[in-house]
């Protein structure tokens, strides 16, 4: 192996330095909501950036293992705007000064569950930076959603979308510019 390789490695492994990982930051949280692992990707991905705290936003309930039956229930949810109990948590917002909020498209919209989530705590005055995964069809209404749905909150209209919850090395650049006020 040759130096140029050897040096990194050893430098991680003494200083447990990695490429993309900032120091953690327990005034950012990044809750997300994911059905089939997308939005998880990039939440993880945007922890990794950011130094934030992971939140997974979990529904009290279970959906068919089948993808059309559940997405039969999950339409039939959509059109009736019900909002899934989620499991109790323990989250406080007041120790956040930033939320980096995760969901899937769900026909143009935010998911259900990200809709629970804003009904259930109160935000009002946190900066809420929404990201989400769609296939295709883009961000859709959500970050209107958000807005919408989180009152007096400082809503960064200028989110993160992306098609199937890709990562990379722009993803985290957004993210550092997104953050580069706080310390
Ligand atoms: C009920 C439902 C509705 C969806 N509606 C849209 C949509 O309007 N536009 C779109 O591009 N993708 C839509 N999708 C696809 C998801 O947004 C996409 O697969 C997303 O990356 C999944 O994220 P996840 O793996 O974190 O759940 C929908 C998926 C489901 C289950």
């Amino acid at each position: 192996m040759k130096i140029a390789k050897i040096l990194p490695l050893t430098l991680s492994v003494f200083f447990g330095w990695h490429a993309n990982a900032a120091a953690p930051n327990p005034r950012i949280l990044v809750a997300y909501y994911s059905l089939t692992g997308k939005t998880e990707k990039v939440a993880r991905a945007i922890a990794d950036a950011s130094g934030g705290q992971l939140y997974r936003i979990m529904v009290d309930k279970s959906y068919p293992d089948d993808t059309s039956e559940r997405r039969d229930v999950l339409e039939q949810e959509i059109e009736q705007n019900y909002l899934p109990v989620l499991k109790v948590t323990q989250i406080n917002p007041e120790d956040y000064d930033i939320i980096f909020l995760g969901s899937p498209v769900w026909a143009n919209h935010i998911s259900q569950p990200v809709k629970s989530l804003l009904a259930k705590y109160n935000l009002k005055g946190k900066r809420v930076i929404p990201f989400v995964t769609h296939s295709g069809g883009g961000r859709g209404e959500s970050f209107d959603d958000v807005a919408a749905l989180c009152a007096g909150c400082i809503v960064d209209m200028d989110g993160w979308s992306n098609w199937g919850g890709g990562t990379g090395r722009r993803l985290t650049k957004w993210v550092q510019q997104q953050i580069k006020d706080v310390d």
